[in-house]
């Protein structure tokens, strides 16, 4: 029987009943609110900023608000099946954790990654791990239970330390490669800049480096010996400006499913296909990197279409439930956060998360039930009608 995610609002009302409140904010504002006072201020405007005056980033979350899910009745969704294929994989919801790279610093016992690890195992909801981890890829995939876990790469100029990495995550378990182009080079982040605060030339979040052989070759003492002079052999290596020449290349590195993230051009992602990957993965990092406006949500129906069938992952301004849905309703398999989990880990470790997670997929399949969508694939473009005005 696939899993009810709306009994989460059984649970909570019962415990109510014997006057036990949830502990855990209910709305996303509160979530961020609480979020902002638990975490260190450098944290917190790392995590919660983004590039330029930040409207990309609004823009992403205020993009579903110019869409309404159009109800149906007397479909009798009394069950639902949210359940969706990826990859030759059956995961219990379309939901999962985006790359996030100082999720480690999140936690309050500074592993967030294990943390977050930990709630993909208790909910089925896959983490995409960062490159840019507070402990190594193989300790995070030791947590990951049943649940599938794939790993984020940022490919190093190093062509050696990056067939590593991916070599090492194949040999970890990891069912997929998810390439992040758009970060070779960091955007303009005035929140980060005022601060002068960029955690890893602090040396946080480093672990799959400094327990790389290829890093460590590179170096003339340990990271342990030498942490700044490890940092900045990192600083070196981290950004490659890949092509589309590289393509082939990453290919050949593994054969497990190969994911781009960040795109968003049809072109690009026709172009994608033609290299071979097997997924594309529609995001522009949560308005992070560049402040150049377009909503991912705006750019969804078109590499969808560009994409012709190729599964589409899809992040960027996910705050609720209802946004799940619509992100499903414009062609994406599945639908990744950012910054929720973030901030729930922050306030409850991987309970938080856990939390944070089975409300979207509560709220998700309560607004399927009521408005007559019972899987993923009831929900199409034309469920939605796009709104005449911006509210
Ligand atoms: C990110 N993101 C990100 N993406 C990636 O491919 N590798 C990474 O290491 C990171 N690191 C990272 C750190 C922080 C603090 C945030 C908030 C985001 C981007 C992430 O995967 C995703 O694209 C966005 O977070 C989605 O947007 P929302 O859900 O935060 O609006």
């Amino acid at each position: 029987m696939p899993q009810q995610f709306g009994d989460y609002q059984n649970e909570i009302y019962l415990h109510g009943l014997g006057g036990v409140l949830p502990t855990l904010p209910m709305a996303f504002a509160e979530l961020e609110a609480r979020a902002e006072a638990a975490l260190p201020p450098s944290v917190w405007s790392y995590v919660a900023g983004g590039a330029g005056d930040e409207h990309t980033q609004r823009a992403n979350v205020r993009a579903f608000e110019r869409w309404g899910l159009h109800p149906r009745m007397l479909v009798g969704a009394k069950q639902r099946d949210l359940s969706v294929e990826l990859f030759g994989l059956t995961l219990p919801s379309p939901l999962f954790m985006a790359p996030v790279g100082v999720i480690g610093l999140c936690a309050q016992d500074g592993h967030g990654d294990l943390a977050t690890a930990r709630a993909a195992a208790r909910t089925g909801v896959p983490m995409v791990a960062s490159t840019l981890s507070v402990d190594p890829l193989e300790r995070v995939a030791g947590e990951f239970g049943d649940t599938p876990g794939f790993f984020q790469l940022y490919t190093p100029t190093d062509r050696e330390l990056a067939a590593s990495l991916v070599h090492r995550a194949e040999a970890a378990g990891f069912k997929g490669i998810v390439i992040t182009l758009d970060t070779w080079i960091t955007g303009w982040r005035p929140r980060d800049l005022a601060t002068g605060n960029f955690p890893q030339l602090r040396g946080h979040c480093l672990a799959n480096y400094f327990t790389d052989p290829v890093f460590r070759a590179r170096l003339k003492q340990t990271p342990e010996e030498n942490p700044g002079a490890a940092v900045l052999e990192w600083v070196g290596v981290f950004g490659n400006p890949l092509t589309w020449d590289d393509l082939p290349w990453l290919r050949s590195l593994t054969t497990l499913p190969i994911i781009l993230k960040g795109l968003s051009h049809p072109d690009d992602v026709r172009r994608a296909k033609d290299a071979g990957v097997d997924g594309v993965y529609c995001s522009n990092h949560g308005g992070r990197q560049a402040n150049g406006g377009l909503p991912a949500l705006d750019a969804l129906p078109g590499v969808v279409k560009a994409a012709d069938g190729l599964p589409v992952l899809f992040d960027s301004g996910i705050r609720s439930g209802a946004d799940v849905v619509k992100a499903l309703a414009l062609g994406a398999t599945a639908v990744g956060i950012g910054r929720p989990y973030a901030y729930g880990l922050a306030l409850g470790g991987a309970d938080g998360i856990v939390h944070v997670l089975r409300s979207l997929l509560a709220e998700a399949d309560l607004l399927m039930a009521v408005d007559g969508y019972p899987t993923p694939a009831d929900l199409t473009p034309e469920s939605l009608v796009r709104l005449p005005h911006h509210q």
